[in-house]
């Protein structure tokens, strides 16, 4: 490790107040400088390596994976609001609960979640207005809240409870993001008594849907949404998964894929509406392949596909994957020490000079070009190994429907010529206004 070069601390200190703001500059700045793998010191954390070496990704989340294990930010700091669930689990807790679950994920039963999701997007789009800015992002967030709750709770009379459980998500998750920005506040936050609120947020979160769980284990399912799929799923032993396991998983759910679904689409949204030429083309195949029956045709609409992707890579809601070494373990001929936090970062390998031509242009193209082998560790919006996003295929399905749904109703316009973004738990954007206008007019 003393081999990799080194930012020192002071450089932390004097950069402070910018690496708050947005740590991704200071981040290109050193990757430029010191090549694409450096170490650090940051106070509190002791030893930290930065990697955007594709050789070191690919080592730690696939073939070292059993080496390594998911830092304390979500195995500790996350879990504590939302439980202990797929996101932040660990060892055989984790293994066994993404056994029972990934069924419920697997691309035949998310084709058959289609109807509902598509009938969501549909209700959610009703409420956008005509010719006048729109915050995206915002709109985005409530529709992929509202997919992934229909999702696990079809039939069910929701709309009060989801929209607290929203605004409890979003109120917990802006704690985080405090406790994580000024670690050195821990202690005046159990004091003031505001950890102990966000934590009834919580519980008041777990409740709420205690209660849902309960209704339909008493009423029964139709068998056609997620939470049927869940509460029919089983230990290898034959035992259903506890009640307070399976409101940890729900609330993971619901956490792990809205967010990183409504930052996705509101970036694709952003780049579609400063290009007119690629929208008409989108347009078009929304009308070759979806206008009519539309559900079959998903995957042949491959200039949308490329497009989410292209905004995938140019802004990875999942910006940076972080990893502990769980023994002293050689990665890409550097030894590290056990304990020693990884964090790899996906918004640079997105954009490497040496395999993406002119990485910080968009161009969906090249996604046309290159399958996904070519991209061969490249190119990593969901993760990769056994840890990689279980519900990417949902999110898929989810972000082409909703891509096909808006450009069937309105001609969408920028209102903004640049967008700023927000590195946060996930990478947001700060606003994406556009305007929305009946396509027909
Ligand atoms: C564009 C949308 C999405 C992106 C970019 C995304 C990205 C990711 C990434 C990168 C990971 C791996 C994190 C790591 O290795 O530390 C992950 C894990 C996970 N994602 Fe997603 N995700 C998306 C949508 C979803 C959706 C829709 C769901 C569920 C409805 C979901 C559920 C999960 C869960 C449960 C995990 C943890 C899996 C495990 O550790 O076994 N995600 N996601």
């Amino acid at each position: 490790m003393k081999n990799l070069p080194h930012v020192p601390s002071r450089k932390i200190f004097a950069n402070s107040k910018r690496i708050l703001q947005n740590p991704l500059p200071f981040h290109r700045e050193n990757f430029d400088k010191l090549g694409d793998t450096f170490r650090i010191s940051i106070p509190g954390e002791g030893k930290v390596i930065f990697s955007r070496d594709p050789a070191w990704v690919k080592q730690i989340l696939q073939k070292q994976h059993r080496a390594f294990e998911k830092s304390k930010l979500q195995t500790k700091d996350l879990a504590k609001y939302i439980g202990k669930g797929l996101l932040t689990a660990e060892g055989e807790h984790w293994r066994k609960h993404r056994k029972m679950i990934q069924p419920a994920f697997n691309a035949s039963h998310v084709q058959r979640l289609l109807p509902i999701i598509q009938s969501t997007i549909q209700q959610e789009l009703e409420k956008i207005e005509r010719d006048v800015p729109q915050d995206v992002h915002a709109l985005m967030g409530d529709l992929a809240f509202q997919v992934v709750a229909k999702s696990l709770f079809s039939k069910s009379d929701i709309s009060a409870t989801m929209h607290r459980l929203k605004e409890i998500t979003e109120i917990n998750q802006n704690m985080l993001v405090r406790e994580m920005r000024r670690p050195y506040l821990t202690w005046w936050f159990d004091l003031t008594g505001q950890t102990r609120k966000h934590l009834d947020f919580s519980k008041e979160a777990q409740d709420l849907l205690n209660l849902l769980i309960e209704k339909r284990s008493r009423d029964g399912g139709t068998g056609e949404d997620l939470l049927d799929v869940l509460l029919a799923a089983t230990y290898e032993d034959g035992a259903p998964m506890p009640r307070r396991q399976l409101i940890d998983e729900v609330m993971i759910l619901f956490t792990a894929g809205h967010e990183t679904t409504a930052n996705a689409l509101a970036f694709t949204l952003y780049f579609i509406a400063q290009d007119e030429q690629l929208q008409k083309r989108l347009v078009g195949e929304v009308e070759t392949f979806y206008a009519s029956d539309g559900l079959e045709n998903l995957s042949k609409m491959e200039w949308i596909i490329s497009t989410i992707k292209e905004a995938m890579r140019i802004f990875p809601p999942v910006y940076v994957i972080d990893r502990v070494s769980l023994e002293k373990t050689e990665v890409a001929g550097t030894v590290l020490e056990k304990g020693t936090l990884v964090l790899l970062s996906i918004f640079e390998l997105h954009r490497t000079k040496s395999f993406w031509e002119e990485p910080e242009r968009f161009e969906p193209q090249r996604f046309l070009d290159k399958d996904m082998k070519q991209l061969g560790g490249y190119y990593y919006p969901f993760g990769a190994g056994p840890r990689m996003c279980i519900g990417n295929t949902f999110a898929h399905y989810e972000m082409v429907l909703a891509i096909a749904e808006i450009l069937k109703r309105f001609k969408i316009s920028a209102f903004m010529d640049a967008v700023e973004i927000n590195p946060l738990i996930t990478l947001k954007p700060k606003e994406v206004k556009l305007i929305f206008s009946e396509r027909s007019a």
